[in-house]
């Protein structure tokens, strides 16, 4: 059996990974040495070498170019950088495209996407596979024991879609194993609406562009699909690498909640979960996002550290008007996320290019040189992470769980319902965001989570719900636990067929409450709700016609055709609680329900009342706060501790200017956060 490989097999020795994306083929060797000099002097411990090699290694179909390699693995061995291998996959030469079109992708209209930028091949292609695999091999084979390699890299930002002749006989097989015959099909997708019955798999083909809405099933199975296609190529690189190097983990970088690949089905393929995360400096919700992203990384890992793969020091250049970061803003960025679980904080990328596309991105060591301010604070920041050495490893506690889903998300934000104004992301930071305000953590969980150990369990949306993980849910609540589910929930099956009946159908028992009619409210003006204590308060864009069936109306509509109709219900049924939210409330009405939920749950934050802007999370034994806003707080602390970043005793308050971060270690037991605490 293979011994577990964790992010251990990295920072034992080592501690908080740092570093970043290293191209060193953009430079004359000279810069070489200089650049591992200024790495050893910022503390940099890994870098990620060769994600966009492979014309490089493999100047043309079948040479190997591996010296300058050798010679990169040698020097950042030989100054004790740990490397993180990437196979060369993600971005073909151009003489792949060139001899062999058929591995280039093809949108959904039919045109083939040419070279010349990255990313263009068919995850489907038998040619690109045996090419991707040749060089994968080879590249094991090369640097098996080189001391330098400590964790591999496969391909980069998996995403490709193509909807070439080869992806419709990929989907077609797949869609064999999952419906057995032509009859059991055309079943699941409905095919008897407009026409569409198939007579001969021949006939079966991806979603591509055509007159009007697309058959929902079709397009449902085909991400689903998609995601496999990526997912079994990755599979191919990674055995080949696991084989050849059985003690050296594997990961690939995801890209937060993105939604053409299904990560909880993908998370239990790699031995580490890394993520890059570039949060928008022009985004006022950016702290919270980049909280659930980091939340979801921990809860994709089912709790053990992950890695920030890549994140920018500063502007990065693919938005349109690129806002930079202000002094001390990336230094927050990646304390946030070690707060959050992760051990390693690496950048794109260790040196800015001269060309190519993104000559004008952010990185480590700006093109003014290394006597900059930019990298005077990369410089300090590397040096602080040495500091944060005793949290490598630890586990950040959670009582709520929030449940996500891929499959719901596709099936949700498909052409023809009610609104689209209502969307699966969007739904989960808004309910998130309560939480995060609060000082509250939350563990992301898929759908066939074990929920027994989480006093409360947040549904923000799972429009797609399995009969199985219905029963789930209300076992649940039935058990003892609280939960929350929030609207449009429950309505179709894992073939996004309707359930019939009141709604939401499986849930209607341990809700307690049943609903009839979907009413998206006119988007320019909010819809008026009232508590039941007769405090109003506003909601927008959707409501539901609901009646209560044993649930208890804790808020009503207070206008218009659904007045004095249900809004919010909780319902007590066995042991536990069930909430049912039939609108989207205003954020604070949001966070009153969410303060109730926990009262229900009896839950706490770890600190009480936190500022505005002040993020509050406990890692191990240290409690994280972390200054978001513009103000500068004064904040009182429950008992004393040390700053682990400062180095100084704190004994009844911290002060935090804005940005300002304080990782508080208590001197003695409890814990921050602990009901005596
Ligand atoms: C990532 C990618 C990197 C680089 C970076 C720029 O998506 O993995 O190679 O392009 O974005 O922000």
């Amino acid at each position: 059996m293979r011994a577990r490989l964790g992010m251990h097999t990295l920072t034992d020795g080592r501690g908080l990974l740092f570093g970043g994306d290293y191209n060193p083929e953009q430079w004359p060797e000279e810069v070489w040495a200089e650049d591992v000099e200024l790495m050893r002097a910022a503390g940099v411990n890994l870098v990620t070498v060769g994600v966009f090699s492979w014309a490089r290694i493999e100047p043309e179909p079948g040479a190997r170019d591996f010296g300058w390699l050798d010679r990169v693995l040698d020097l950042l061995g030989s100054a004790g950088i740990a490397v993180d291998l990437a196979t060369p996959t993600a971005s073909p030469p151009p003489w792949l495209g060139h001899r062999w079109p058929e591995t280039l992708p093809v949108d959904e209209s039919g045109h083939r996407l040419w070279y010349g930028s990255r990313n263009q091949f068919c995850p489907s292609s038998p040619v690109y596979r045996e090419r991707a695999l040749a060089i994968v091999t080879d590249l094991a084979d090369r640097y098996a024991g080189h001391p330098a390699l400590a964790l591999w890299h496969v391909g980069n930002e998996y995403g490709q879609i193509c909807h070439c002749d080869e992806s419709a006989a990929a989907f077609r097989t797949w869609l064999q194993d999952r419906h057995g015959d032509l009859d059991a099909l055309n079943e699941a997708w409905g095919t008897t609406f407009w026409s569409q019955r198939y007579s001969d798999w021949a006939e079966i083909i991806p979603p591509r562009h055509a007159p009007y809405m697309i058959n929902p099933t079709q397009r449902l199975d085909w991400q689903r699909f998609c995601s496999d296609a990526l997912l079994a190529h990755y599979q191919a690189e990674r055995d080949i690498l696991r084989e050849r190097t059985p003690g050296t983990p594997v990961t690939t970088n995801f890209m937060g909640l993105f939604k053409p690949v299904d990560y909880w089905s993908w998370a239990g393929e790699e031995d580490i979960v890394s993520n890059d995360w570039y949060p928008d400096p022009a985004d006022p919700l950016s702290p919270a996002r980049a909280a659930l992203t980091h939340d979801l990384m921990r809860g994709l890992g089912q709790g053990r550290p992950w890695l920030l793969m890549e994140q920018a020091t500063n502007g990065v250049n693919w938005r349109p008007h690129n806002l930079p970061k202000p002094p001390g803003q990336f230094r927050l960025e990646s304390l946030q996320a070690v707060a959050r679980g992760a051990d390693g904080l690496c950048y794109f990328q260790w040196r800015a290019s001269r060309f190519g596309a993104e000559r004008f991105h952010a990185a480590m060591v700006p093109h003014a040189g290394p006597d900059t301010r930019l990298h005077a604070e990369v410089r300090a920041h590397g040096q602080e992470l040495r500091k944060l050495a005793p949290v490598a490893g630890e586990p950040v506690p959670a009582q709520v769980a929030m449940v996500f889903d891929w499959a719901s998300w596709w099936a949700l934000e498909e052409r023809g319902r009610p609104s689209d104004r209502l969307n699966a992301p969007d739904q989960l930071l808004s309910y998130y965001l309560p939480f995060w305000e609060r000082g509250v953590s939350v563990d992301l969980v898929p759908p066939s989570a074990e929920l027994g150990g989480y006093p409360l369990v947040v549904v923000p949306n799972l429009y797609l719900l399995s009969d199985q993980d219905a029963a789930a849910l209300t076992a649940y609540v039935h058990g003892g636990g609280v939960l929350m589910v929030g609207p449009f929930s429950g309505i179709v099956d894992p073939r996004a067929h309707v359930r019939t009946g009141r709604f939401p159908a499986p849930l209607r028992e341990v809700l307690g409450a049943s609903g009839e009619e979907w009413l998206p409210a006119p988007e320019d003006r909010p819809v008026r709700c009232r508590w039941s204590g007769g405090a109003e308060f506003a909601a927008h864009t959707w409501t539901e016609l609901i009646a209560a069936e044993g649930a208890e109306a804790v808020a009503e509509f207070a206008e218009g055709d659904l007045a004095g109709h249900p809004a919010v219900l909780r319902h007590r049924a066995g042991q536990g609680v069930a909430w049912y939210v039939a609108t989207m409330p205003e954020p604070v009405a949001l966070g009153a329900l969410a303060g109730r939920m926990l009262a229900d749950a009896g839950v706490r934050g770890v600190l009480p009342d936190l500022p505005p802007g002040v993020e509050a999370v406990r890692r191990g034994d240290v409690l994280f706060l972390l200054n978001h806003g513009t103000a500068t707080v004064r904040m009182p602390i429950p008992h004393a501790a040390d700053d682990l970043l400062t180095g100084s005793p704190v004994t009844d308050h911290v002060t935090l200017t804005p940005r300002a971060v304080a990782a508080l270690r208590p001197r003695v037991q409890p814990h921050f956060g602990d009901p005596l605490a």
